[in-house]
């Protein structure tokens, strides 16, 4: 019975690792505080979109304390997350297809 278990909590990992994009990155980190198209805590994702290179939107992801004064920020109060290299690359599609939206 518990190995019936354990494979089917590990099947059902594997469907919603399946499932991951940037949609659900965005949902899980970073929903509270962007929107895609309007502006909320930080700015929207069209914005960002519109003026940031993906390596400049990932770099931003990675260490926001290190790249906000290039960005032109007087200062960040943008949490440093610690999404792994795929959920990095979903979620900065996932910005880019908002360009020129
Ligand atoms: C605690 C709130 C918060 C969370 C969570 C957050 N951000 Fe931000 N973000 C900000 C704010 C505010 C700014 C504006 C500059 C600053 O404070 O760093 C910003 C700036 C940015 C920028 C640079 C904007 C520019 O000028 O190009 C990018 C890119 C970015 N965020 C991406 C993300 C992504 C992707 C996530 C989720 C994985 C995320 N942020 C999660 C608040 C947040």
């Amino acid at each position: 019975m518990k190995k019936y278990l354990l494979l089917v909590v590990i099947f059902s990992s594997i469907l919603l690792a399946d499932k991951l994009d940037g949609k659900k990155v965005f949902e899980t980190y970073c929903w509270g505080c962007h929107h895609q198209i309007s502006m909320a805590f930080g700015p929207s994702f069209t914005e960002i979109a519109n003026k940031r290179s993906s390596q400049e939107i990932e770099a931003y992801i990675i260490d926001p304390k290190s790249m906000y004064k290039i960005f032109g920020y007087k200062r960040t109060v943008m949490t440093q997350l610690k999404l792994n290299n795929l959920e990095r690359k979903l979620i900065t599609k996932y910005i880019l297809s908002y360009k020129g939206k």
